[in-house]
């Protein structure tokens, strides 16, 4: 079944040269529904925060601060893990793409282009000793990878910058399709 193209898309997407203009669908909803930091490294970040808040019937939004420690400038890679909830846990699942967060940027993947809209992130290179914000932000399911199957998942993004891990966010969100009639 899916799983199986799926597969074939992640060793597309993590081989050499990511294929970006693959992050376009329009078959499911991804509904964001509680997000943490799981961990920061003190050493390379000075601070960070993710305030998720409710900000309609549907829609959990989330603000942020980012406040690096040391100069990532475009070098900033951005790995997303899935992992999907079943038989009562959240279990590895072969959905998992990496690439500079710059790249990201500018191929508005996952409508990372949106963090513009609010707080004073104004976009790469990334810099440090400053807070970055952004408030507002929900992701842009129509930029996501397609193929995914509806269910609850965890997305874990992992902040890499020359081998070090700078901090991990946990995503927490729900995959629809609508009801076929
Ligand atoms: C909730 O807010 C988002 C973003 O402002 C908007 O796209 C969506 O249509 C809203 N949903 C409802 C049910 O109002
Ligand atoms: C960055 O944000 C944190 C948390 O809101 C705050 O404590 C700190 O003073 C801010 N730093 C600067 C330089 O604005
Ligand atoms: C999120 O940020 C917006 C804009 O700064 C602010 O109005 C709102 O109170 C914030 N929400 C939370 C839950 O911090």
């Amino acid at each position: 079944m899916n799983v199986f193209v799926l597969s074939i898309f992640i060793v597309t997407v993590l081989s050499q040269g990511l294929d970006l203009s693959k992050f376009h669908q329009h078959d499911y909803r991804l509904t964001v529904e509680r997000a943490h930091v799981f961990h920061y490294d003190k050493e390379y970040m000075n601070y960070i925060k993710v305030i998720p808040f409710k900000c309609n019937r549907t829609n959990v939004a989330l603000n942020g601060t980012l406040n690096f420690k040391i100069n990532v400038g475009s070098e900033l890679v951005i790995m997303i893990q899935f992992y999907k909830f079943a038989s009562n846990e959240y279990r590895l699942f072969p959905t998992r793409f990496q690439d500079k967060f710059c790249k990201f940027f500018e191929n508005n993947v996952v409508g990372v282009q949106r963090l513009l809209n609010c707080g004073n992130f104004v976009g790469c290179p990334l810099v440090s000793n400053t807070n970055i914000t952004w408030c507002n932000y929900i992701p842009d399911d129509s930029r996501f990878p397609p193929l995914i199957p509806s269910g609850s998942y965890r997305l874990n993004l992992h902040a890499l910058y020359s081998n070090n891990e700078l901090f991990v966010l946990e995503v927490y969100a729900k995959i629809t399709r609508p009801e076929v009639k």
